[in-house]
């Protein structure tokens, strides 16, 4: 394993904040995603900096709009040099294959595209209350076969889902998984969390712990617990 599995998320409402962490954490060690309040905080030019210190970067700004504005955004993103981005699968095939199509120029450069499915805040009567009729692992299949089908990397999973896309799916199609707690963190709002190690024997990739680590008291020395458990 490359010690690279884990995405800290640097869910912070100013850069400063933000940078107080990144100053602790070591870029051979671990990865950064940058969301959308931290990106509203403080812009690309933030992105930019964490870039410069050798991080690569989860831009997870979750685009989902018509597909010449998603093809469009994700090329800035790749301007920026972000290592990875992301889309909503139910943006439709599309969206997804002109986010693809706008990568290409980037060749090996290019970042990461992966899509969300179904978020993890909603629920079967969620779906239901917004016309659609399958339940929520259903959609998630499907949603996550269409973005394999329309070029996508990877999705982004919840832990639970891990273990069947992973049989559906080729191995390297990538699944990133949040809701990460060892058995003595505090669960905090998420419902349902795996253990690191086995969120990696579930198949998932990498691995996006935010609270565990940005709470610690020692954030690298946590981050090294981690990676030492799925080494
Ligand atoms: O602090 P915690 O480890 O719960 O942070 C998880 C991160 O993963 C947060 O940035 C959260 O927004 C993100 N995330 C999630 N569940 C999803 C998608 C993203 O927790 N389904």
């Amino acid at each position: 394993m490359s010690n690279k599995e884990i995405i800290v998320a640097l869910d912070f409402d100013s850069p400063m904040a933000a940078l107080k962490l990144i100053d602790q954490l070591d870029p051979d060690l671990c990865r950064i995603k940058v969301g959308k309040e931290l990106f509203t905080a403080s812009g690309p030019s933030f992105v930019q900096d964490i870039i410069s210190r050798k991080f690569d970067v989860f831009l997870d700004l979750k685009f989902h709009d018509i597909p010449n504005t998603v093809a469009n955004s994700v090329k800035v993103a790749a301007d920026l040099g972000v290592w990875m981005v992301n889309v909503h699968t139910s943006g439709g095939a599309r969206m997804m294959e002109s986010a693809k199509e706008a990568l290409i120029s980037y060749g090996v450069e290019s970042p990461l595209l992966v899509g969300v499915t179904v978020l993890t805040s909603l629920s079967d009567k969620d779906l239901m209350l917004i016309g659609i009729e399958r339940n929520v692992q259903e959609q998630v299949a499907s949603l996550a076969l269409l973005a394999k089908k329309s070029g996508l990397d990877g999705v982004v999973c919840s832990a639970e889902e891990t273990k069947t896309l992973r049989s559906m799916l080729p191995r390297d199609f990538c699944l990133v998984t949040p809701g990460i707690r060892r058995a003595e963190d505090p669960r905090n709002d998420q419902k349902r969390t795996v253990g690191p190690r086995e969120a990696i024997l579930n198949g998932s990739d990498y691995l996006v712990v935010g609270r565990p680590i940005t709470l610690a008291d020692s954030p690298a020395s946590v981050l090294s617990e981690l990676n030492l458990a799925i080494g």
